[in-house]
């Protein structure tokens, strides 16, 4: 068997390894990034392998700040200010790249548009500073399973074979909402932990979800992700006999498990919970999770979408 890995214990140890072309995992304010040296194909290539992820389907590349970003993709005057209004912060900007610019083509799966973001986590920006490149990082989870949103989960889905710096629990606990921009349009590919009711209130205009087709564009949308082991049954006022149950609000009389997202019904504290609980509630046994109906406004289009792609079947 191999040994557990060493864990970084310092912002520095983390930047070592990044440089030296290793994989380490990060706390972003979304959920754990699982971070390889953007500019580096061999690092990059470690993330796939690590995660068994398709190679079509792209990385995020996390950037230290705006400036950063500008050297790697190219702003137009909307994508500037959607970058200037919600950076440092959960919003990931796809944009066309810069050619030449060094980015791994691993990093893009060769498409000619690059996903930047520019993390609200201090310490997340401090690393990458640290590095002084570019971080390609997926949520830090096997391919298709649910996000991790502390150092915990990333070692337990790992066995302990990724190097991980705890961060702490991430703030927001759902990835960070994908906006693909062409010239002065703009286009949401996932919901996320920033609403799109404040992108439309910034811009004064609708911000239409992209169709599936498009979606198809963000390979990373397919149907069936962020499963749990169980199964789910969605929009539930209650339990059946043998179901566990993932509460929103006032609680249903159950015998079986329960776990209740949020009791005041807080869309935030809901979308913090939702992975870990949903996590906790498939390691309980229970072969299929109740979920109550949560609504679709602000942080709740995200909730959803995550619920849905989680319920749909999968192997
Ligand atoms: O909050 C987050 O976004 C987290 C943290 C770690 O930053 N990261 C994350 O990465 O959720 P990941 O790999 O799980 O999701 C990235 C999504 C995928 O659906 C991918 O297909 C899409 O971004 N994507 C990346 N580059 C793209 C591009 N050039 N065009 C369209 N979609 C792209
Ligand atoms: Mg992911």
């Amino acid at each position: 068997m191999t040994p557990p890995v060493r864990h970084p214990q310092t912002l520095a140890e983390a930047a070592a390894l990044l440089r030296a072309g290793d994989v380490c995992a990060f706390a972003t304010e979304t959920v754990y990034g699982l971070g390889a040296d953007a500019t580096n194909s061999d690092a990059v290539l470690k993330i796939y392998e690590t995660k068994g992820r398709p190679r079509f389907n792209p990385l995020i590349s996390h950037c230290a700040d705006l400036a950063m970003a500008r050297r790697y993709g190219v702003f137009s005057p909307l994508a500037l200010r959607l970058a200037q209004a919600f950076w440092p912060g959960p919003l990931t900007l796809v944009v066309p790249l810069t050619p030449g610019a060094g980015l791994s083509d691993l990093v893009t799966a060769g498409l000619e548009t690059v996903a930047l973001r520019v993390p609200g986590h201090a310490t997340a920006r401090a690393l990458i500073e640290a590095v002084g490149k570019p971080i390609a990082a997926p949520s830090a989870n096997p391919s298709g399973k649910l996000s991790p949103t502390m150092a915990s989960h990333v070692r337990d889905a790992f066995a302990d074979t990724v190097p991980v710096l705890d961060g702490g629990p991430c703030a927001s606990g759902l990835e960070s909402t994908i906006l693909a921009i062409d010239g002065e349009r703009v286009v949401q590919l996932r919901a996320g932990a920033l609403p799109r009711e404040e992108i439309e209130a910034l811009l004064g205009q609708p911000v239409p979800i992209a169709s599936a087709d498009a979606a198809i564009a963000s390979p990373g949308m397919l149907k069936s992700h962020y499963a749990p082991g169980a199964s789910l049954r969605l929009d539930a006022p209650a339990p059946e006999p043998g179901e566990a149950y993932l509460a929103f609000g006032p609680e249903p009389r159950t015998g079986g498990p329960m776990l209740n997202l949020s009791p005041g019904r807080d869309l935030a504290e809901a979308a913090r919970n939702l992975f870990p609980f949903l996590a906790r509630l498939d390691a309980s046994g229970a072969g299929r999770i109740a979920v109550a109906p949560i609504p679709a406004t602000g942080l709740g289009e995200a909730i959803n979408d995550r619920l849905i792609r989680a319920a749909a079947p999968h192997d």
